[in-house]
């Protein structure tokens, strides 16, 4: 069944939302509301899709450009209510065949029911279908108006709502087929003597039916599909809703979630079968999770790629690479372009930055690894920093195989240790260390004999000293 067109309002001014980002680019689950629509739509396959911009028109533009560069835009200038979008919409359009309209602000929207409404549309020959849902708490939609046969006879603002009206529970989800043809006959005719004084596409409806179209109301079970977002208490509650069918799918698909009220996947991841989500776990991005990774509790990836076996424990980490079998955490922090090989550890307290960690190689305790190129089976002591700030410009460092980076190492870049090197603890390293040598670079102790009792007398430290055993020994 091919469908013609695809119109998707997105020029309103979202006064409610007060921010300064358009409505349609606030997100949830990853993705901008706009975005959501657009992927419902994309199952469609519609031959053209436009979307009217007007607020924030460069913002949304630049998005669109970004996430679905076919689209074509139609500019609203000045907000004259959704039936004024759509006329604009249509302006310079050939009507044929069957167009879609939506708003920008309905995320929820599934393609599955978009594709359930085109199909009663065409199978019923109909002028127009809309598609409705029955809310607990209808406040702020437009209701839906049946006549004595059940029939849809037109649709009325909350602010154009009687009593009586305003009772209803069913309605408008501002999504609608229409024939093409038809619409393009009929939206000349709106006039804007109501509450908004806008032009509202809802009233098209009423048009067509007068003009003797036969219109279909279809209400959908899951009314949470049609939930607007106009304020930011509706985009928490969507939030809330994408999170649970997010998570429900991936619960379904084999992931084990321990608690998906804490578990937020942003709906661009991909995370396989076997895959463990523990309490307080946010997943964003493109990530991608293979089998038998368990990822928390509390641990935040955004844009990550994350093999088989691995574990992140409490750990943040952005556009990073985690290895097979690799373990992360707890409170690590891992930045862009951090690649850990198979096997590989980054341990408690450490930090990276563009650098690679070869396959065996760890990173156990509390050490910053900037800018980094480490082999493989080597390992940093606790407290290591890769110096690679000269307070102008960065620089690397290059650690070979299996080589002992000595604890509280400071190793200045640009520097290489050679494969098989050593640096003793508490070295400053600023020459290269050849491989199989050990690089020192640290002052020799000496200890100053008796200085506690000369210099710190009556103190506890001279008591411990003066009857500690050995401390009549000349230096
Ligand atoms: C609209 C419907 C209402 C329905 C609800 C569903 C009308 C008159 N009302 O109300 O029946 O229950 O959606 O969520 O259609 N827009 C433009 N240009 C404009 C005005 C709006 O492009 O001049 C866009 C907005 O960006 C938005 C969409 O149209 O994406 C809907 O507008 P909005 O103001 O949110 O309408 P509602 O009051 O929610
Ligand atoms: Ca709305």
């Amino acid at each position: 069944m091919s469908l013609d067109t695809v119109v998707i309002l997105a020029a309103g001014e979202g006064t409610r939302m007060k921010s300064q980002t358009p409505k349609v680019l606030h997100s949830i689950a990853g993705r901008s509301l706009l975005g959501h629509v657009l992927a419902a739509c994309e199952t469609l396959n519609p031959q053209q899709l436009r979307v009217v911009v007007g607020s924030g028109r460069e913002k949304v533009e630049a998005h669109l450009k970004e996430i679905a560069p076919k689209v074509t835009t139609v500019f609203q200038e000045h907000r004259g209510g959704t039936g004024h979008a759509a006329q604009l919409a249509l302006a310079d359009l050939t009507p044929q065949g069957t167009i879609l309209i939506l708003a920008g602000d309905t995320p929820m929207l599934t393609g599955e029911s978009l594709a359930q409404l085109l199909e009663g549309h065409h199978a019923g020959g109909f002028t127009a279908s809309v598609l409705t849902a029955e809310h607990p708490d209808p406040t702020g939609y437009g209701r839906i108006i049946r006549g004595d046969d059940g029939s849809l006879v037109r649709i009325v603002e909350e602010k154009d709502a009687d009593e009586f009206e305003k009772a209803i529970e069913e309605v408008n989800s501002g999504v609608y087929a229409f024939d093409a043809v038809k619409l393009a006959g009929a939206i000349g005719k709106l006039r804007n003597d109501n509450a908004q004084g806008e032009l509202y596409l809802t009233d098209v409806i009423e048009i067509l039916r007068n003009d003797g179209g036969k219109i279909a109301a279809v209400c959908i079970d899951d009314f949470t599909e049609t939930l607007g977002v106009n304020d930011r208490v509706q985009l928490a509650e969507a939030e809330a809703l994408l999170r649970d069918r997010t998570n429900e799918k991936l619960m379904r698909s084999g992931v084990t979630i321990v608690d998906p009220t804490t578990t937020w996947v942003s709906v661009e991841a991909t995370i396989a079968q076997d895959v463990t989500l523990l309490p307080g776990t946010v997943i964003g991005g493109k990530s991608t999770i293979a089998t038998g990774a368990v990822i928390g509790p509390r641990s935040y990836l955004v844009d990550c790629t994350v093999a088989s076996g691995a574990e992140v424990k409490e750990s943040h980490a952005t556009s990073a690479v985690i290895g097979e079998n690799a373990s992360v955490g707890p409170f690590t922090y891992l930045r862009p372009g951090t690649n850990l090989g198979a096997n590989t550890r980054a341990g408690a307290f450490v930090e990276m930055k563009n650098a690679t960690l070869g396959d065996g190689s760890k990173v156990p305790h509390l050490s910053y690894v900037g800018d980094a190129t480490i082999g493989e089976g080597s390992n940093i002591g606790a407290a290591t920093i890769f110096v690679n700030y000269d307070g102008v410009e960065k620089h690397h460092t290059t650690v070979g195989d299996h080589v002992r980076i000595g604890s509280d190492s400071m190793l200045v870049a640009p520097v290489t240790i050679g494969d098989g090197a050593y640096t003793a603890a508490g070295s400053v390293i600023t020459e290269d260390v050849p491989a199989g040598a050990m690089g020192v670079g640290r002052a020799k102790q000496r200890n100053v004999i008796g200085w506690v009792l000369r210099k710190r007398p009556g103190t506890k430290s001279a008591e411990a000293a003066a009857s500690a055993p050995s401390t009549d020994q000349e230096g």
